[in-house]
């Protein structure tokens, strides 16, 4: 079976300052023993202003905490006013860039083709896409989550190609679970990972698909992390509201 190395991110969304986003790596720093980054890799997502202070402070501290985006826009540059490229996040040593979240796809409009564009600039610019895919509460008591989720990832990753598994992060947040405290079963999250595991075997094959890491996201706390991430296909948290606490994000990602 291949060996999928855990990733742990944190989806800080609309919040900290670059003052705050220093204040609050350097806590997480402090809260995390050297053996929690063992085996796995721990993620933060700042905002855009706060990319390159985050940078600055993970290069002059030695930290291994990667650095990872929440959007990008998919042509390299252009007349995009207020836009951010894959180019320039690749520039700030970012590694991982949120792709398709939910918020981007409700609020803003994000169909499943801009979603693949935007895997695509990532991809092309070496950086890794953490792509999201998700259901809304209606289509979950309708039935319709599998149906759902697999035709976003069709859409999402249409021509898309995957030369090593550890390109591609997919994530999984159920849109009902975002923020407010409902999460998933870990049994139905498991279900919906193996689900998506299987239709990656089907758009590549099965080693490759065996071998994409798949986030849990939506109302992952302290409490619940270990439960999910025991699931055999959840491979990962992306956090949003608990990694702004940098005890709880520490205690999330010290879960073992
Ligand atoms: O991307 C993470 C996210 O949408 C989950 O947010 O606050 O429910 O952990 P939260």
């Amino acid at each position: 079976m291949t060996e999928r190395v855990p990733v742990i991110a944190g989806n800080w969304k609309m919040h900290r300052d670059h003052l705050e986003a220093i204040q609050l790596v350097q806590k997480l720093a402090y809260h995390l023993q050297e053996d929690d980054y063992e085996g796995q890799e721990v993620v933060v997502c700042p905002p855009f202003v706060a990319l390159r202070s985050v940078q600055t402070l993970l290069q002059s501290d030695k930290l291994p905490i990667h650095l990872g985006a929440q959007n990008c826009h998919s042509e390299d540059e252009g007349a995009f006013t207020g836009e951010i490229s894959a180019t320039m996040l690749a520039r700030l040593d970012v590694r991982y860039v949120v792709v398709g979240h939910s918020e981007r796809r409700e609020l803003f409009g994000e169909t499943d083709e801009i979603v693949n564009a935007k895997v695509a600039a990532v991809q092309r610019h070496k950086m890794r896409p953490i792509l999201c895919v998700g259901e809304v509460l209606d289509q979950r008591e309708a039935g319709q989550a599998v149906d759902v989720v697999v035709s976003q990832l069709q859409g999402s990753l249409a021509g898309i190609r995957v030369a090593d598994p550890e390109e591609l992060v997919v994530a999984y947040e159920p849109v009902w679970a975002i923020g407010t405290g409902k999460t998933a079963t870990p049994q139905d999250a498991q279900d919906m990972c193996a689900a998506i595991r299987t239709e990656l075997a089907s758009l590549y094959d099965e080693q490759t698909a065996a071998g994409i890491r798949i986030q849990y996201g939506g109302s992952v706390k302290p409490g619940n992390v270990r439960e999910l991430m025991s699931q055999p296909d959840i491979d990962g948290a992306l956090v949003g509201g608990a990694s702004l606490s940098s005890e709880d994000f520490a205690l999330i990602v010290g879960h073992r």
